[in-house]
């Protein structure tokens, strides 16, 4: 298996260097062979060079059975162009129309709710990832003036919705859970979440034994704190998928815990913490790397490698639950330690 991996800035270059420890150790452990190839790409490769990703930094990556990525976004770069680049670019130019976002308790110690135990959180959200608010289609008129007119348009195409729709019911039913709820803000948005409507029961109608549910997008967070349990598969536009996922961070512990994949079935998919760079805790060896090294557990389920991918969850789940970890979820590791512990527990 050959791997691109893009440590990227800040953070992400210290949680991407665990994550590809508890790899290389994964692969040896089981007999297999694993090749990661670190690409430079970051705010310090632009600054230093003015390029964000090369002419051909898609066709690069393409050619790679799977891309991780740290963590994009550095204050010198106030923009963030490499970062839309890099990050956004490989979304769209790849075409990885799902994002994959688990939220797992894997410790009723760090669940910020009373009285949650770890089967009352634990579901999938499929954030639409080719779309929405995301496509950059807009424009500003007379910016900087008191007349400034912004508009930020909300694509949504058939084909995008039907596809993840479609891959939520497909997961549903391959991973053996109940129900499917999609959630948009029909209620007001009632052009492009009309769509969304239509889609979800025309889909849903093909999926006989799967429950389907829909709530708006407001009462989805407000029943994600008060009823977390009753979540299997949620299924949301772009930005909505975005919001909720970091409050499902919330639920199972913290930024520093959730993993993500941005997949196309079928092609080179990439796959990244949910956490930014976070430029304050940067270099001092403080940053939680379980997220980037269940991301790099969920790149090995994806490519098919189902024991070592499952060998790396049980070894997180172990460090997690015996208090091995960083500060945040009340260890006493810090970055690298807590690499070189799930790394052991894997062997
Ligand atoms: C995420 C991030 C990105 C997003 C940012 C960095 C553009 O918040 O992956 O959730 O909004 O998709
Ligand atoms: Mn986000």
């Amino acid at each position: 298996m050959r791997v691109a991996v893009i440590p990227g800035d800040g953070i992400g270059v210290e949680t991407t260097a665990e994550a590809m420890k508890v790899l290389r150790r994964t692969a040896d452990v089981f007999g297999r062979a694993i090749e990661l190839e670190t690409l430079p790409w970051s705010a310090d490769h632009y600054l230093r060079t003015g390029v964000t990703m090369p002419p051909d930094g898609y066709a690069t990556l393409r050619q790679f059975d799977a891309i991780f990525i740290g963590a994009l976004g550095d204050p010198r770069v106030p923009d963030n162009r490499h970062a839309r680049d890099i990050l956004l670019g490989t979304r769209f130019e790849l075409d990885l129309y799902v994002n994959y976002r688990p939220v797992r308790l894997l410790d009723a110690r760090l669940c910020p709710l009373k009285d949650r135990a770890p089967a009352d959180v634990n579901f999938v959200v499929f954030r639409e990832n080719t779309e929405g608010l995301y496509v950059g289609v807009g424009g500003r008129f007379k910016a900087g003036t008191d007349d400034e007119i912004a508009i930020q348009e909300e694509l949504n195409t058939y084909k995008g919705v039907h596809r993840i729709v479609r891959h939520a019911f497909e997961f549903a039913k391959a991973a053996g859970r109940r129900s499917v709820c999609m959630a948009d803000k029909s209620n007001a948005m009632t052009q492009g979440h009309a769509l969304w409507q239509r889609v979800f029961r025309e889909v849903a109608a093909q999926y006989a034994g799967i429950e389907a549910r829909h709530l708006y997008i407001d009462a989805l967070a407000l029943l994600m704190v008060q009823a977390p349990a009753q979540f299997d598969v949620i299924v949301t536009n772009n930005l909505f998928g975005d919001i909720i996922t970091d409050l499902g961070a919330a639920l199972q512990g913290g930024l520093g815990l959730a993993a993500s994949g941005n997949l196309h079935p079928g092609r080179t998919s990439m796959f990244e913490p949910v956490h930014g760079s976070a430029p304050p805790l940067a270099g001092k060896n403080v940053a939680n790397p379980m997220g980037a090294i269940l991301s790099a557990a969920l790149m090995l389920d994806y490519a098919g490698w189902k024991h070592e991918a499952a060998a790396i969850e049980a070894a997180v789940q172990h460090a997690v639950v015996n208090g091995q970890g960083t500060k945040e979820i009340g260890g006493s590791l810090g970055t690298k330690e807590t690499g070189d512990y799930v790394a052991a527990a894997v062997r």
